[in-house]
């Protein structure tokens, strides 16, 4: 198979060597099977304690069924792929229309059995059906092929996926009818397992491949006569087993894979997991990162070699980074783009902006959307910037305001300066030619503009246009009456 960047090559289906094989022979060439997936995002999550859907948690920066969703669109495309939703489900639409995948509605949830129960109509074009797991996030696009795979090779009715767990608490034991068999007998969950059944260390994964035929030839068998007294998906394999349908395991080597973020403690371990992959990733390819388990970097986040990242940094969404950076502790970095050579000292905030090559930015600096930061500029300790354009070389170093403004190259802003852009009703434009020199502790009342090389005095309220290479001064003018301090001390020791 071809392999192509962003489109990682997948396992073959079974049907399609055989299609291709057939051909060869002279026989007519089967139809591929028509495949789905259907990912059960519809419980509430009771053991997380939230008000928040359990599906809509966060892990590595991203919903954990946006996850789910993002490996299911690289096995099958979006339209043939169908959220289980029920819980908060406009809530969970919302935040996961983006993604082009189906909604289907399990109004009420009555277990995973019963949430494929409520799919069947949607399902019955398909085939086969691999089912997800909605709050199980690590699950790579690579073994939903392999599963998908051995699933059509061995003819199955149901194939489970499984691994082996060191500590299996919480989870379906796979029963196999011989420990040799690929056949599985049953699945029973760890409230109904006997205490031998409870020392089998391989678990069911919640992921599974259905013919969707005999899946729904047999759903109705279920009952709910358990610990939940809901429908559990996993009774399908005695089901099935007992209708002489062939169920099988497929043990997965990658364990991690299968782990669901049920606590809020499975949720940190499966973020810190995803954190770390990611710094691993980053390092891999050239970025320094130190103590990289106190950084928090998002999936898409790309960094150029020879930069590096100090603690506690977090950079996040699509933020992008070029190289021989320095990122100094405790910067929050979102969507922003940074050139070459760029430092960002500590405690910065960054959102929605960009930064030219050479810059420095911070200390705590907060760079608001839409902040574009020219080549070899800086912006120091207490500058907040909104929608501007700082020209090459210019500085605003101190405790300043800039926002809705237009900055040319060369500026120096002094030290307290501040753009008056809102009225009260409308924002407005400050502009400030290349060369200019502001005088510390001055405000600029928008719209406004200060010409090329102009000068503005120290402690101005400038409200008019400056012109080119003037001088503008916006004050009182300094009153000193000598002797003044002294004769008002005399006066109160009179007293
Ligand atoms: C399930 C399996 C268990 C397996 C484990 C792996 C059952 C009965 N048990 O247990 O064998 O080891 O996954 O992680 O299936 N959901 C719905 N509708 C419902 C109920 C649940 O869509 O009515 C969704 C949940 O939102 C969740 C998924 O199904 O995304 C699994 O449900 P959950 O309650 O987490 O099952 P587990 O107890 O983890
Ligand atoms: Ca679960």
């Amino acid at each position: 198979m071809k392999k192509s960047k962003g489109s990682p090559s997948l396992p073959a289906a079974a049907s399609e060597e055989r299609a291709s094989s057939a051909a060869v022979s002279g026989w007519p060439t089967p139809p591929s099977p028509r495949i789905a997936v259907a990912i059960m995002a519809a419980g509430k999550g009771t053991r997380l304690k939230s008000q928040l859907p359990k599906v809509l948690h966060e892990a590595g920066g991203k919903p954990l069924l946006e996850h789910v969703i993002g490996a299911a669109v690289r096995v099958v495309p979006a339209h043939d792929v169908y959220a289980i939703i029920g819980h908060e489900a406009d809530r969970v639409r919302a935040a996961i229309g983006h993604t082009g995948v189906n909604f289907v509605l399990q109004a009420e949830q009555r277990g995973t059995g019963h949430a494929l129960m409520v799919a069947r109509e949607d399902l019955a074009g398909y085939d086969h059906v691999i089912v997800l797991s909605g709050d199980a996030p690590m699950i790579t696009p690579e073994t939903i092929g392999h599963l998908r795979n051995f699933h059509l090779e061995e003819e199955a009715a149901m194939t489970l996926l499984s691994a082996d767990l060191e500590d299996p608490t919480g989870y379906g034991r796979v029963l196999r009818k011989s420990a040799r068999s690929a056949e599985v007998e049953a699945i029973v969950e760890e409230k109904s397992a006997s205490a031998a059944q409870k020392k089998v260390r391989e678990i069911n994964s919640g992921f599974y491949v259905f013919a969707v035929k005999e899946l729904y030839a047999s759903i109705g068998k279920l009952s709910t006569e358990n610990a939940h007294a809901e429908y559990y998906l996993t009774d399908m394999a005695a089901v099935l087993s007992k209708a002489r349908q062939r169920v099988v395991a497929f043990k997965t080597a990658n364990a991690r894979e299968v782990l669901g973020g049920n606590t809020r403690e499975e949720l940190a371990d499966i973020d810190h997991f995803m954190r770390m992959s990611k710094c691993r990733q980053l390092m891999a390819d050239g970025v320094t990162i130190f103590y990289p388990a106190t950084c928090v970097i998002d999936a898409e986040v790309e960094i150029a070699p020879d930069t590096i990242v100090e603690p506690y940094v977090q950079l996040l969404g699509k933020t992008r980074i070029g190289t021989a950076c320095r990122v100094r502790s405790y910067s929050v970095i979102r969507d922003s783009k940074i050139g070459d050579g760029v430092i960002i000292r500590t405690g910065c905030v960054m959102e929605e902006s960009r930064v030219s090559a050479g810059a420095v930015i911070g200390p705590y600096s907060h760079l608001r959307p839409g902040s574009e930061i020219g080549e070899g500029a800086h912006v120091g300790n207490f500058v907040e910037t909104k929608k501007i354009k700082l020209g090459k070389g210019s500085k605003a170093n101190h405790l300043t305001y800039l926002g809705d403004a237009e900055i040319g190259a060369g500026v120096n802003i002094g030290a307290g300066t501040i753009t008056c852009n809102y009225d009260g009703f409308h924002k407005h434009k400050t502009v400030i030619d290349d060369g200019v020199f502001i005088g510390s502790d001055s405000t600029l009342v928008a719209p406004v503009r200060v010409g090329k090389g102009a000068y503005v005095g120290a402690a101005s309220c400038i409200t008019d246009d400056v012109p080119q290479d003037s001088l503008a001064i916006g004050r009182a003018r300094q009153v000193v009456k000598e002797g003044w301090a002294r004769q008002k001390r005399t006066a109160r020791k009179a007293k």
